[in-house]
This record gives structure tokens, sequence and C-alpha cells, in this order.
């Protein structure tokens, strides 16, 4: 049976049992869906709450009393693969911010292979053009974007190295032909939809070693996500797009003008909720896109009208501002309650998505390991999974 069986078996259970602790949709919700946390998570005011989502062991130490289960699960030991022996920079990675340079050495560190190499997803070839120097071997490196393609170029003719870009759609089948089974297939940071089809094609191929490091989970063709594995399948979740974020939602990061912004944001999005249903007479939250910051720069009225265009709904001659937003602010602290309750999940989550990755390469006859590949620090999305085909 596979390493990963019995822990996925264990996710699968916990996530479908606690799904009304994650599936939801913090907005739409009037009143805290759980009677029984209300002592704990009424009594943190605003700013201990936003204490606790920059802290999430203080969180899970808080809520574990109430639901004991995800602490068990939260300690799950993933492990930790090679780091680069050190981040030295060549000439020809100035320009190359310095997390995204930590990444890719750590990432270049558990690679060895004699085959060629292809590099999904490339943006510039960063990655592909550190391994074709490391292992000697030929990259090929798959970006649409053909500036990008273009500047890896330039950057590989200058080392004089065998490295070449295709510049084409990873989505389009055509691209399924550049796996070939002898091969190291690469993908840093492929998003979601995107990594889905590595998986696919690599395996379809016969690649004889992938290597990728997951993210963007939600952003997949369908509206659902549909299991790659046959555990994943029997699992029976059924996984939005909107939980697919959930794994992405980290702790705010930047500084104290981002702050104001998101609280700008939270409040203006919540009041706009309110002088809706009271406009429509329908007591259902109605989901805005995103927009530009600049939007946040103006004030509510400018803000809500901008919102009603998009929603076509007719703007009153007058808002009274004030109203909205004072009743958008206890809604925002119900939302951030909601919030810390459905963030205990991101890393179940996130490790059921890995373990789907993983169990379905298994499935499919390759030999898998799955582990952080780089420090917090450099990058939040820092899991590799790594595969190598059995012989
Ligand atoms: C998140 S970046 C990762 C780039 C690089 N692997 C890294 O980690 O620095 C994703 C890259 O995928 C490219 N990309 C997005 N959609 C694509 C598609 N359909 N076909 C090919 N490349 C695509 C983007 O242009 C971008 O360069």
């Amino acid at each position: 049976m596979s390493d990963f069986a019995p822990h996925f078996e264990r996710l699968s259970g916990l996530l479908a049992r606690h799904c009304g602790d994650w599936q939801r949709l913090p907005f739409a919700c009037r009143t805290l869906p759980w009677p029984e946390l209300a002592p704990v998570l009424d009594a943190l005011s605003e700013s201990e709450l936003d204490a606790l989502e920059n802290n999430p062991e203080a969180a899970l130490g808080l809520l574990a009393p109430y639901r004991p289960e995800i602490t068990a699960e939260q300690h799950w030991p993933v492990a930790e693969l090679k780091r680069a022996s050190d981040y030295a920079t060549p000439r020809w990675s100035n320009g190359i911010p310095g997390r995204k340079w930590a990444q890719i050495r750590d990432f270049a560190a558990n690679i060895t292979t004699r085959h060629s190499i292809l590099e999904w997803c490339a943006g510039k070839g960063h990655l592909g053009r550190l391994l074709a120097l490391e292992q000697g071997q030929a990259v090929t490196s798959l970006e649409w974007n053909a500036d990008l393609c273009r500047q890896g170029e330039a950057l590989a003719g200058r080392l004089g190295l065998e490295h070449r870009f295709y510049c084409g759609d990873a989505l389009a089948p055509e691209a399924a032909r550049l796996f070939e089974p002898a091969q190291q297939a690469v993908a840093l940071h492929a998003c979601g939809e995107l990594h889905l089809r590595f998986l696919e094609h690599g395996t379809a191929a016969g690649t004889q070693a992938l290597a990728l490091s997951p993210c963007c989970y939600h952003l997949i063709d369908g509206e659902h996500y549909a299991p790659l594995s046959a555990a994943g399948r029997r699992a029976g979740l059924t996984l939005s797009r909107h939980d697919l974020r959930l794994p992405l939602q980290q702790q705010v990061t930047g500084g104290e003008r981002v702050r104001r912004l998101r609280h700008t944001e939270l409040t203006w999005r919540l009041a706009f909720d309110e002088l809706q249903r009271e406009l429509t007479g329908c007591d259902h939250y109605l989901p805005l896109p995103a927009f530009p910051k600049q939007l946040l720069s103006g004030d509510f009225t400018a803000f809500a009208r901008w919102a009603c265009e998009k929603k076509g709904l007719a703007m009153p001659a007058h808002i009274h501002s004030e109203h909205w937003l004072a009743a958008a602010e206890s809604r925002r602290l119900l939302v951030k309650r909601i919030e810390l309750v459905r963030h205990l999940y991101r890393q179940p989550l996130e490790l059921w998505l890995l373990l789907d990755r993983a169990l379905f390469l298994e499935e499919r006859g390759y030999r898998v390991i799955l582990g952080t590949f780089t420090e917090q620090a450099n990058t939040p999305r820092r899991y590799l999974i790594q595969a190598h085909r059995r012989p």
C-alpha cells in the first residue's frame, strides 16, 4: 500500500466531516455559523483577531479544544528536501529578485539527471538555465509569452547554453508532444490547470522524472476540481474554485499601507453588500469582482456607484454612506471570526490536494517523494512533488 494512502484517507474523512467549517462564503454569513464557538470567538477584539490571523499556531491553540482532530493533522511531518549549499549570485542572475533566486537554487538542488530537461511554464527560463549549467543537459523551456522567451533565449545565447524556448500554449494539445520518456520535466510554480496538464502529459508519455511545485490550485478549467487519483475520486469531496483558494489565503504580509487598503476593501465590500440587499430587497450575498486598488482611494459613494454599475443596479441619487459603513463594522468582525476557523483547514486541504497528485503518480507507476524544497520566507508555495518512473 502507498505510504501516502492512509494519510490521504484520514484527511479525506476530516475534510468531509468538517466541511461546514471551511466550505463557506464568509461574506454570505450574517451570523456565526457555529453557536458552540461563539463564547470564544465573540470575545475577540479586531486587533486580537488580526494577531491570531498572523499567528496560525496561536489560532490553532485557541480552537484546538473545540476541533481536536485538526490539531493532529496539522503536525503531519512533511519531509524537508535538499536545500542549495549557497545562494551566490552569478552575473547572469542579475535582476532575479533574491527570494526567487533562492527558490530556483533550492529547486535545482533537488534535480540530478542524465536526461534532457523540459521546463514547463518557464517565464524567462531561469530555472532551466541553472539546470542547463549544472546538469550539462539540453533544456527546452515552454512559455507562451514571446517577450519572456526572447529574453530567455538571449541569456542562454550569452552563456552558450543548449537552452531553447518553445513559445506556445501549455494548454494546447500539441504541448503534449514536448514530453518524452527519457527526460526530466520540471515545473516551478505552474498554476492549477497548467500543472494538471504537466502531470497528465508527463505520465502519458512515461517521462522518466517529473518534478513539480504546484501553485494556484483554483485556476482550473472547470467550476469544480476533478480529483486525479482513484482515492481522490472515492473521497467524494466537491471542491469549488472558492474552496481551492483556501490554501492560498496566507497571512497578510506587506506594510501598513497594504493592511489599510485591505481593511478599506473589506469594509467597503461589506457596506456595499448591506446596501445591495436593501436595493434589491433580496437577502442574498452578491459577489463583486476584483477591482483596481485605486478605486479605494476615492470615497465609498464612488465605490458604491462602480459596484452598482457592475451589478446592473440603479444607484440611488443619495446614499447615506455612514449608515452602510457602520453596518459593515460588525460584519467585518464576523468575517474575520469565520476566516479564523476556515483557515485551520488551509494546511489539511493543501496536503489533500498534494497527496491527490502524489497518489495519481503512484497509480501511474511512479515512485513519489513529497516535501518542502525551500524556506517559508522564500515562498509560501514550497512543496515539491518528485516522481521517478519505476523500472
Ligand atoms: C507563476 S509563473 C512561473 C514562472 C517560472 N516557472 C518561475 O517560477 O519563475 C507562470 C508562467 O507561466 C506562463 N504561462 C501562463 N499560462 C501559460 C500557458 N497557457 N502556456 C504557457 N505558459 C503559460 C506565464 O507567462 C508565466 O511566465
